[in-house]
């Protein structure tokens, strides 16, 4: 898979986007991450890149000219373009699935106030927001959805194993893991990962994944309850305490 990023800062990038999983799967040659610095395509003898905005307000908005030549320059003429921006589509795994199975697609950061809309008019952009918040730039927020598609290009995550796991609980928050030793200070691991019985720790998984669901998030887990996935019979009965218990405390909270 290939990815373009178009930015003013393309110095925030190596840091992240080379390190671990992402810098073994550029090595390996599963990805290819470039980046283009929008500034070095800007006419304005200044190397200006924004302007003020029409109809007056606060900030600058990044002009047509330099978007254009650096869109135009690295190819990005009829391509999937994503443009970083809190009024965009959230970001969620089915979204990063979608774009870990495309061979190529480029991600423009915008800075300041935003971008000319006639950038994202006329290059067909796509604005994808990572969250209900605003940050200084797209360049936190690319790296965040770039990290979160690339997890799912085949080969990346060194072991599928991993990414088969997460789509049997996908849909519920995770359950705790632990690792030697069994006794740390006085801090136990659960009896049941330690006796090698994998029908009753995937049980135990199961649980746990589903309590922490209920806590944290009981909307995430009345959607995988209705979801269209079987359950075997010791699932079910897990499910049904859970739920009274939930519907006990909420009884509870009600009086
Ligand atoms: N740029 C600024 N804030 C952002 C956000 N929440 N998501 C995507 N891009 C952004």
């Amino acid at each position: 898979m290939k990815i373009t990023i178009l930015t003013q800062f393309p110095e925030m990038f190596p840091g992240v986007l080379e390190a671990s999983m992402l810098g073994r799967a550029q090595q390996g040659g599963l990805l290819e991450i470039k980046t283009v610095n929008i500034r070095d395509y800007t006419k304005d003898k200044h190397r200006r890149t924004d302007d003020a905005p029409f109809g007056g307000g606060a900030g600058m908005v990044m002009s047509p000219q330099p978007a254009f030549d650096a869109l135009r320059a690295c190819g990005a003429e009829g391509k999937r373009i994503i443009y970083m921006s809190p009024r965009g589509r959230l970001l969620d795994q089915e979204l990063a699935q979608e774009l870990a199975a495309e061979e190529e697609f480029f991600v423009l950061c915008g800075h300041y106030e935003g971008i000319d809309e006639r950038i994202i008019e006329a290059w067909n952009m796509e604005e994808v927001s990572i969250g209900d918040y605003v940050l200084t730039g797209g360049e936190l927020a690319a790296m965040v959805m770039i990290d979160c598609a690339c997890r799912f290009v085949p080969g990346v995550l060194g072991s599928e194993v991993s990414l088969e796991e997460e789509s049997i609980y996908s849909g519920l928050l995770e359950y705790p893991h632990y690792t030697k030793p069994r006794n740390f200070e006085g801090y136990e691991v659960p009896q049941v990962l330690v006796e090698g019985n994998h029908k009753l720790i995937r049980l135990w998984q199961f649980e746990q994944a589903l309590r922490i669901t209920a806590r944290r998030r009981p909307d995430m887990l009345a959607a995988f309850l209705e979801s269209p996935r079987k359950f075997s019979k010791d699932e079910k009965k897990i499910i049904d305490e859970i739920l009274r218990e939930t519907q006990g405390i909420e009884a509870e909270k009600q009086r």
